[in-house]
């Protein structure tokens, strides 16, 4: 397999995607069709859906035998999207979150990206956010190291100390309210001063671009995360569930990604 050349054409499609976000937020964000899923809180919009059908539609003929683990449901191209992690152990597979930041998007927050993963053998080889409000792309293969808009960036420790943190509120899942604003205020107690932004893909990158130092949430899926673990990890971040156990794509597990002086001195923190 030849992955440079589908590392270059997965950043293309990312820009693409991007694209058409940008398009709907400048010219016609009230003609977006907005639906809950799960709760109140758990949006999907007609643009999550286009985006994914594309992204669907020229993956497979990048890699026509790949199957596709995604958010939304997409019932016409049910043949190709598998909906049991377990089965992204075998083959190629793309993890795709088609927007990453659904709730910013809909409220004009302009803070939300696309985030695809290509997965062998359920090991993720490449993985590439698009954020089309800043214009910047995040593209990692690895063992290669990550590049921001084609800069290769850095790989270093940090403290937290004098850094800033960022935490996600697992906005689908109530029920880790109470311990979600308590590590919170454990994070922002031991860092600089701590963000929320509503996007988890971008926390991942804006960690491992060394505009935070950590990020930790309670709760995410594997299309949150896919891509921006291994950003994350080739700058030199350590990327685990918040008890250190690797991550797993299956079920909703939590997420602890940062420097490592950072992460040692999360250990610390009584929650
Ligand atoms: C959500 C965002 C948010 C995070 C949630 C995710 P969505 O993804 O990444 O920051 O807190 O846990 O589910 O729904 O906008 O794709
Ligand atoms: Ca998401
Ligand atoms: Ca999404």
């Amino acid at each position: 397999m030849d992955y440079d050349f589908i590392q270059h054409q997965i950043e293309k499609l990312a820009c693409m995607a991007g694209r058409m976000i940008l398009n709907a937020d400048r010219t016609a964000l009230s003609d977006v069709k907005v639906d809950t899923k799960t709760g109140r809180r758990d949006l999907v919009t007609s643009m999550d859906l286009e985006i994914q059908q594309m992204l669907i539609k020229e993956l497979l003929e990048l890699v026509p035998s790949s199957r596709f683990l995604c958010e939304e449901d997409v019932p016409s191209m049910s043949d190709v999207v598998i909906t049991d992690a377990d089965e992204v152990d075998q083959g190629v597979c793309f993890i795709i979150d088609p927007i990453d930041g659904t709730a910013n998007f809909v409220h004009g927050n302009r803070h939300s990206c696309t985030s695809i993963a290509m997965t062998v053998s359920g090991e993720t080889q490449i993985g590439v956010i698009y954020d089309p409000y800043h214009d910047e792309l995040f593209s990692a293969r690895k063992g290669y190291g990550c590049t921001l808009n084609g800069e290769p960036l850095p790989v270093f420790d940090s403290s937290m100390r004098n850094e800033i943190t960022v935490f996600g509120t697992a906005p689908y899942n109530d029920r880790v309210n109470e311990p979600t604003f308590e590590l919170a205020l454990r994070l922002y107690e031991a860092s600089a001063d701590v963000r929320r932004t509503g996007s988890a893909a971008l926390d991942c990158c804006w960690t491992a671009c060394g505009r935070f130092a950590l990020y930790a949430e309670l709760s995410l899926s594997a299309w949150d995360f896919a891509a921006g673990k291994l950003i994350a990890e080739e700058t030199g971040c350590i990327v685990t569930d918040l008890s250190g156990n690797p991550l797993s794509f299956k079920g909703k597990p939590s997420i602890l990604c940062g420097r490592p002086t950072a992460v040692s001195e999360f250990k610390n923190i009584d929650l």
